[in-house]
């Protein structure tokens, strides 16, 4: 069900994102470990490879409009989209619970953003209930054309590894794209152990994209779970908070917070001391910069023997 050669793709360039091995984790988890860097695609997250799809059917299917409720990325990425395909954007987000570089990419592209009184859950049940007007496209993850393009990451890894990694690790929100991303190494004939990490505390957490109480695919992920093909683990906000900075600070990948789930989830379980692992960072640490602890950049005097005092801790 993905483009067709009768569907004009509407692209940005997303996919083929960089695969970056990551030798001080690979040495703490006793296994190969990679980063998949979906910060890298277009507008900073996944949801590009989804919202390509997405959006190139819902304009071959006559929409004028496409609609979707966001944490703040699949905002970002369906402004950027709709721009591109001279279609409208209608965004809501939780008032006051988004990234404001999010929003501002989505504002941006000329998106119309409403700030909904209420949770991600309440917003995206009024766009389910919006997006049955004429002419309007839900393009959440519910839409299974966008289910198709985020798919692609599996393939992506299959092909850049040579075969399965042997465990794949990322954060589960809504779980749309764990259910993608199964479906993708189901369809690649490839079997990883595919472990998604959640905040224990879903409704609050300090990783604003993941703060959804209900996921949207909950009974798809408890079917993935009983056959087997998924492990779903929860996590404290300190395990997301170390695992987001030692990214940054071990590996020099720089990621927003609830991309780090992957790799707590990958700490909280046991490991084989052998093959592949593979972590999916689904968003760029650009798009929530206000996260970052300010204390160590101290304010000093344009001369060298002030900047060396404060460099030698004097
Ligand atoms: N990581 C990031 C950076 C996200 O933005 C999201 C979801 C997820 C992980 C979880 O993916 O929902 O498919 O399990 N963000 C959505 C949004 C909710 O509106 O941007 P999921």
């Amino acid at each position: 069900m993905g483009v067709t050669r009768t569907v004009p793709a509407v692209s940005l360039g997303e996919g083929a994102t960089p695969l970056v091995p990551a030798p001080r984790l690979s040495a703490e988890l006793g296994l190969r470990v990679y980063l998949k860097c979906e910060g890298a695609n277009p507008t900073g997250s996944f949801k590009d490879r989804g919202m390509a799809v997405a959006v190139s059917r819902a304009r071959e299917a006559g929409s004028h409009t496409v609609v979707c409720a966001s944490t703040g990325n699949t905002a970002a990425s369906a402004a950027a989209y709709a721009a591109r395909a001279g279609l409208r954007a209608v965004v809501l987000t939780p008032e006051g619970a988004t990234a404001g570089p999010k929003r501002a990419q989505a504002r941006a592209a000329g998106a119309q953003v409403l700030e909904l009184r209420g949770s991600f859950d309440d917003a995206l049940r009024c766009c389910r209930e919006l997006a049955t007007q004429p002419g309007f496209a839900l393009v959440n993850s519910l839409n299974p054309d966008r289910i198709e393009g985020q798919k692609t990451v599996s393939f992506e890894l299959v092909d850049e590894l040579g075969g399965a990694p042997d465990v794949v690790g990322l954060p589960f929100g809504g779980g749309g794209n764990l259910c993608a991303v199964t479906r993708g190494f189901e369809e690649a004939g490839a079997r990883p152990r595919v472990v998604a990490g959640q905040a224990a505390e879903r409704a609050t957490t300090w990783a604003s994209a993941i703060r959804i109480r209900r996921p949207a695919h909950g009974d798809e992920v408890a079917s993935l779970v009983e056959a087997g093909a998924v492990e779903v683990v929860s996590l404290e906000e300190d395990e997301i908070r170390m695992a987001w900075l030692d990214l940054a600070r071990l590996e020099g990948v720089f990621c927003e917070p609830a991309s780090a789930a992957a790799l707590a989830a990958l700490r909280s379980v046991a490991l084989p001391d052998e093959g592949t692992a593979v972590c999916i960072l689904t968003g760029h640490g650009l798009k929530d910069p206000e996260r970052v602890p300010e204390d160590d950049a101290p304010a000093v005097e344009p001369r060298l023997d002030a900047i060396l005092e404060v460099l030698n801790g004097a």
